[in-house]
């Protein structure tokens, strides 16, 4: 006799429909006591929906819940929160000037005589993050000096730090960070599963989910299509074919070969203070991929390409002539189509349809006074929604309510129908499921094969080496690498990455 499985969470059956969408039909979700649970599926699969309905901020319209063996018939936050479960959620919510400690206990002070009670909290959010966390960090230290991972992990010492968390769920906690940096999270997560907590993992990178799972539930259009209850790195075929319904033997697009005509150069640039003394130069039907973590000035330097920064020294020459950008709108009105990092906040009108988003100039009016062949490109837009698959399908449908990811393929499709000579795009794929992420190397490499030149910026180093033709690595602020694809692999591109040169130091 085998003794029967025991669950932190049981959700049975459950259903939920907004207008016209049926997000979640019958699903079932069933966490083990003690595990760490992956939840995966497609942009718009449900999982953000059914985190919604256990956290009490959408109402079921069927199925049954238990939370640790007790049925909840109602769940609202309270509820929830009082039976232990702590959600992280995507975005970080901190302030830039609190401290460390402040950070921690928000919303829940201590409150005593003398202002011990400061100095008594600031102990504890330490203690707290090194022993439940693995992160030495000074509880007086502000938050805007923090990085990335180290900001998410105050995150998560908010949630955790009354120490009552059973359960705790974890929405895309890594999409922000870059990979040296997701190790460090990786890290806190196991040292909570040591200590009894239950976990629910979302996210889109299939490696994270092999790596860090105990078991598996899949979603596909709001219903369970497959709950694997033990994982290893050969889960992964299972899991995508139960995603996307098919198999996907390639990932990335074959490179076509290029010696096109030189598009853009860029040379000694700099702006004083982030990066400095860049050198790049590109060519038509050539796709250069810039890699460095957050901080590595990778970011402000794309800006600067794009006129949201200015340039103090340095030159840009496109197409022959010299370049002097004051503004985006200036990039646009010369023919350089960026796509954002934050689409969301930069390039999304979240109250307006999804039609009127793809439709309609999300810059400035000038740089559309300046494009031809707009009618061409609405046609484009419209056909690429359709081969990005953005659910859905449906141009009336209100931005706001679309998944993540789908928010994500709204604004792809409005830019690469674009005509230009010159694409940049900052973390194309980022919060994408992986049948669109093929999609989308496809028409990247569709782009550069009509003659375009496309510069991807991303923190994805199996992207970087799968889809660009060069790679330029830049570590504090200066470009440290230059090279052709095959003369670079994932742990030299690590490696240069993390610390500027080809082999990691020991030291
Ligand atoms: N408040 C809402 N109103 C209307 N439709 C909604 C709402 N919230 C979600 N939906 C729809 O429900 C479906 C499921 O969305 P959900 O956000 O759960 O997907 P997801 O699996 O989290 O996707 P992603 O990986 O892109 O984040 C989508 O079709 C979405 O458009
Ligand atoms: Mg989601």
């Amino acid at each position: 006799m085998t003794l029967p499985v025991e669950h932190i969470l049981e959700m049975q059956g459950i259903s939920k429909a907004f207008p016209g969408v049926q997000a979640l039909d019958k699903t079932d979700l069933f966490v083990r006591k003690g595990s760490i649970h992956g939840l995966v599926g497609e942009n718009g699969a449900g999982k953000s929906t059914i985190i919604k309905v256990l956290a009490g901020i959408y109402t079921r319209d069927e199925g049954t819940v238990s939370i640790n063996g007790a049925a909840c018939d109602a769940l609202a936050p309270a509820v929830v929160h009082e039976a232990g479960v702590r959600f992280i959620h995507q975005e970080l919510h901190l302030v830039p000037y609190f401290t460390v400690a402040e950070s921690v206990f928000m919303g829940q002070e201590q409150h005593g005589v003398l202002g011990l009670a400061g100095r008594r909290m600031r102990r504890r959010a330490e203690q707290f993050l090194k022993e439940s966390l693995n992160c030495e960090l000074d509880g007086k230290a502000l938050i805007r000096t923090l990085s990335p991972a180290e900001k998410k992990l105050v995150q998560i010492a908010r949630a955790l730090i009354d120490d009552k968390a059973r359960l705790v769920i974890f929405d895309e906690p890594t999409a922000p960070l870059a990979s040296g940096e997701t190790e460090q999270v990786f890290k806190a997560i196991r040292r909570l599963k040591e200590r009894g907590i239950s976990m629910i993992y979302v996210s889109h990178y299939l490696g994270e989910i092999t790596d860090l799972c105990d078991e598996v539930t899949v979603f596909r259009n709001g219903a369970t299509v497959a709950q694997l209850n033990r994982v290893d790195a050969n889960s992964t075929q299972t899991i995508i074919h139960n995603m996307v319904g098919r198999d996907i033997d390639a990932l990335y697009p074959e490179k076509k070969h290029s010696d096109g005509a030189r598009m853009f150069s860029v040379s000694a640039l700099g702006d004083n203070s982030r990066f400095f003394n860049v050198d790049l130069n590109i060519s038509a039907g050539e796709v250069l991929g810039v890699a460095g973590l957050i901080g590595s000035g990778r970011e402000e330097f794309i800006d600067t390409l794009y006129g949201l920064r200015r340039a103090e020294a340095g030159d840009m020459q496109f197409d022959g002539r010299e370049l002097k950008l004051k503004s985006p709108a200036d990039a646009v009105a010369n023919g350089i189509v960026l796509v954002p990092r934050d689409r969301r906040n930069d390039g999304l009108v979240l109250n307006m349809s999804v039609g009127d988003n793809i439709n309609l100039a999300s810059l400035d009016e000038v740089a559309w006074a300046r494009m031809e062949k707009r009618g061409l490109s609405l046609k484009r837009a419209n056909e690429l929604s359709e081969q990005i698959d953005i659910r859905p399908r449906n141009p009336k449908a209100i931005t706001r309510f679309l998944s993540g990811g789908n928010q994500q393929k709204v604004v792809l499709a409005r830019w690469l129908a674009t005509q230009s000579k010159l694409f940049i795009l900052d973390e194309p794929t980022v919060g994408v499921d992986i049948g669109a992420k093929v999609e989308i190397y496809q028409l990247i490499k569709e782009l550069a094969a009509n003659g375009a030149a496309v510069i991807v910026s991303s923190s994805d180093p199996q992207e970087m080496l799968g889809l660009c033709h060069r790679i330029m690595v830049m570590y504090r602020g200066e470009v440290v690498e230059d090279t052709p694809i095959d003369a670079i692999d994932f742990d030299s591109l690590l490696a240069l990455s993390t610390s500027g040169a080809r082999v990691a130091s020991t030291a």
